[in-house]
């Protein structure tokens, strides 16, 4: 099966060195070509280059799309969500409106514990269904990859469940999915006062049956303030990395929780959230190889404090970000809207913003060496927009969908 993408207006993040990641000054970097074709063979890309410079020949069977006044871009790299979830919260979120705060709605037994309760009610197939729908969703909006943590569970039992629906979901979606255990959400309430009780039941049950399933690519810990400790968050963390369970950390999202210096220590591919990050902390990302990353929409729908994401870019750290899709604290998966965020917010140029959620974020989960880029002999996971002026215009033209076509292994599929 080949593919001719041809007069593409721009050809957007293209390499022809590949590299993991960009960081500091070179989060600006953004390769483009004008008049641009790409060429796609089962499944990668092939090549690219300027429409004057297109291969005739091999071409004969190519489906052909012409792209005339719109742009080519690598499909969004979502690095972080919890898209499997029971059902939506939006009455607590209308307790959030009067005034309640995160913790006091986790306090009362909503949020997390809500979702737990619920979570073991609801079917596997029913679980299944609603994620497959939300995977569509995200789809049309641009998304080629994405990472789903369970933590709605929070027994053995409805972790595993969440874990194999995860599981199906990869066999079965054309994006490319990665799972993450993160059994450490929220202390369930009959562990309340004896928390580490509820420690010893992740690392001696749910870990080594996690692991003898391969239900897990990584391992999640919500380090933060009210949740799990450093001491818990370190102990998880050395469990699962016996079974080859990379870590990604929730950190720094209540308070300066240590999170970012644990996630460093044990080789966190990524800490993710950051609202409390000071110079200590980006100390410590500066000497490692995780990816600090930002999740706006959960800043911006719990009103909290912006992670200073200007700050950390200066110093000289990459930045990916990510929707954190979850029905309680960033109910969308839309990575245009954390495009536009990533700008609006937070102050990134639309070059950096694009390398948040391409390059940086394909990073993050683990998967830079094949997606976030146009490459040759990378995976054609890419979108072709509707017809747009600039790419300048794609953070700019927030909340509406900008994205005419997707495309996923070399395949059409919206
Ligand atoms: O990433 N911070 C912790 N966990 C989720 C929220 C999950 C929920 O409230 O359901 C997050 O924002
Ligand atoms: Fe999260």
């Amino acid at each position: 099966m080949t593919m001719l993408i041809k007069n593409i207006k721009k050809l957007v993040q293209t390499e022809s060195d590949p590299v993991t990641n960009r960081a500091g000054k070179e989060m600006s970097v953004l390769n483009t070509i004008e008049n641009a074709f790409l060429y796609i063979k089962d499944g990668k890309i092939v090549d690219f280059g300027k429409m004057a410079e297109q291969p005739q020949g091999e071409l004969q069977d190519a489906v052909v799309i012409d792209a005339t006044g719109k742009m080519v871009f690598p499909a969004f790299c979502d690095s972080h969500t919890h898209l499997v979830y029971p059902a939506s919260r939006e009455i607590e979120y209308v307790d959030k409106i009067k005034g309640l705060s995160y913790e006091e709605i986790a306090k009362r037994g909503g949020g997390i514990l809500n979702s737990a309760k619920k979570m073991a009610e609801i079917s596997e197939d029913e679980l299944y269904e609603d994620a497959m729908k939300r995977l569509d969703e995200i789809t049309a909006y641009g998304t080629g990859a994405v990472e789903i943590k369970s933590g709605y569970g929070l027994t053995t039992e409805t972790e595993l469940k969440m874990l194999r629906v995860i599981k199906r979901l990869k066999e079965n979606s054309p994006l490319s999915i990665k799972a993450t255990f993160l059994g450490a959400h929220s202390i369930p309430a009959e562990y309340r006062g004896r928390q580490t009780d509820y420690v010893d039941v992740v690392i001696n049950e749910m870990i080594p049956q996690v692991a003898a399933e391969e239900l897990a690519d990584y391992i999640d810990v919500f380090c933060d303030r009210g949740f799990f400790t450093v001491e818990d968050t370190e102990r998880i963390l050395m469990a699962g990395l016996k079974y080859g369970m990379i870590p990604k950390i929730h950190a720094n999202e209540l308070d300066y929780s240590g999170g970012i210096q644990a996630g460093v220590k044990y080789g966190a591919l990524s800490v993710d959230h950051l609202e409390y990050t000071g110079e200590e902390e980006i100390k410590a990302l500066l000497n490692s190889d995780t990816m600090p990353t930002i999740l706006p929409g959960a800043a911006f729908f719990l009103g909290m404090v912006y992670a200073p994401a200007r700050k950390m870019i200066d110093a000289g750290l990459p930045v990916a970000m990510a929707s954190d899709f979850n029905p309680g604290s960033s109910p969308s998966g839309n990575m245009q809207l954390i495009l536009s965020m990533a700008s609006i917010l937070y102050r990134l140029t639309p070059e950096e913003a694009i390398n948040a959620v391409t390059l940086n974020s394909a990073y993050a989960m683990g998967v830079s060496d094949e997606l976030g880029s146009i490459a040759i002999g990378k995976r054609a996971n890419l979108f072709i927009t509707k017809d747009i002026p600039t790419i300048e215009y794609m953070p700019y033209y927030y909340g509406t969908n900008k994205v005419d076509r997707i495309i996923l292994n070399g395949k059409i599929v919206v």
